[in-house]
């Protein structure tokens, strides 16, 4: 067995690491800087902190606000031509992973010509960035500032692609967590497991990528209902945003398999957050798994620290991991798909699009269109 591991980009990490923004990017020789954020980076604020860090350090800074979640090409597009147009010679993502995820994307259309649409049509497509690119968390779930993934949302098919841009500079102050709301704590903090558990079983996960997914499962397992029932706990709130960056950085090179292609799917028949969508669709996507990987069950079994007596099949292990993450669930008042109103009829018609998402071929079984229909009925059904 040969494998690879990496580090995408250096990591700034602790209370107060915002503060350290100015300087790191002073010394990348930057000078003007698009920072692009949204609602919640503002809410936390780690954009003043963000742009007052930037400012001190004499980088002057172009604001582009109001990145929605699952943000359209379009925005992108726009964050683009204000970038050129201003001549910036950074992008400063702030915010959770849409804003991430938009900086990322913006970061391409500095020095290859728009619009995006060109790069994620077909298939996801590595693009070699110039402009350096910094990412600032204020969300702990999308480890989006240690991955080379961007998630570009096509509005003219109403699906999600990726596009593959490297980050230069993750920050991650937890401080900045500390005003996240309960459901968006849940929420992101079910995407840091899912990411985690996801990877585990993935067929291209390694001892590397296992070491940090199963540490940042313990994490989440002892601090995430904490930092759900007690915003104000920092020292909750930074093992979450370590297990958010571990994890992140733990399918970045192990990938995700099938619990987000059906989260995908959801996102585009519902729009409703990924995290949550994540969340719904995890046990279903591990207990697809366990037959071909029961070791790897138990690992996660093991990490959330479930009573085992030793011997237990793949299937068993899956049972008993679905009940620890329903049970996180509703200890945060997660609500089903039934409990939000949805129909069942409209969850099975998205098994097409799950079995052709590019993510389900790194599930360690085939998920076929007949697969996936008895995953989201599983998903539907069961919580
Ligand atoms: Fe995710």
């Amino acid at each position: 067995m040969t494998f690879e591991y990496r580090q995408n980009a250096p990591v700034i990490f602790g209370a107060g690491a915002i503060s350290a923004l100015g300087g790191r990017v002073k010394a990348l020789g930057c000078k003007k800087a698009l920072c692009v954020y949204d609602a919640g980076g503002e809410a936390s604020g780690g954009v003043a902190k963000a742009i007052g860090s930037l400012e001190a350090a004499g980088i002057a800074c172009v604001r582009f606000g109001g990145v929605r979640p699952d943000a359209p090409m379009e925005t992108i597009d726009e964050g683009g031509e204000l970038g050129l147009r201003e001549k910036v010679d950074c992008i400063v993502g702030i915010g959770g992973g849409s804003s991430l995820d938009s900086a990322k994307a913006i970061a391409i259309l500095m020095t290859h010509p728009g619009p995006i649409k060109r790069y994620v049509l077909a298939r996801p497509i590595a693009v070699k960035t110039e402009v350096p690119v910094v990412c600032v968390a204020t969300t702990a779930g999308t480890g989006s500032e240690v991955t080379h993934v961007a998630i570009v949302n096509r509005t003219d098919v109403n699906a999600k692609w990726s596009v593959f841009v490297t980050p230069t500079l993750a920050v991650v102050d937890p401080e900045l967590t500390l005003t996240l709301p309960k459901r968006e704590t849940a929420n992101t903090g079910l995407d840091a497991l899912s990411h985690a558990a996801e990877s585990i079983t993935c067929t291209a996960s390694s001892p590397h990528s296992d070491l940090l997914a199963l540490a940042a499962i313990r994490k989440i397992f002892d601090n995430l209902y904490t930092c759900w029932s007690e915003p104000g706990n920092l020292a909750a709130r930074t093992e979450m945003a370590l297990a958010s960056n571990w994890a992140g950085i733990a399918f970045d090179e192990a990938m995700c398999h099938v619990g987000h292609s059906l989260a995908d799917a959801l996102s585009s028949a519902f729009h409703t957050p990924h995290g949550y969508n994540c969340a719904i669709a995890l046990p279903e996507a591990l207990a697809a798994a366990a037959p071909a990987a029961p070791d790897k069950l138990r690992l996660i079994a093991e990490a959330m620290r479930l009573p085992l007596k030793g011997g237990e099949s793949g299937e068993e292990l899956a049972a008993a991991v679905a009940g620890g993450i329903r049970g996180l669930m509703r200890s945060m008042e997660v609500k089903s798909l039934r409990e939000q109103g949805f129909d069942r009829s409209r969850v099975l018609a998205c098994a097409g699009e799950v079995a052709e998402n590019h993510l389900s071929s790194y599930c360690p079984v085939k998920i076929t269109p007949q697969v996936a229909e008895t995953l989201l009925a599983r998903m539907y059904d069961n919580y």
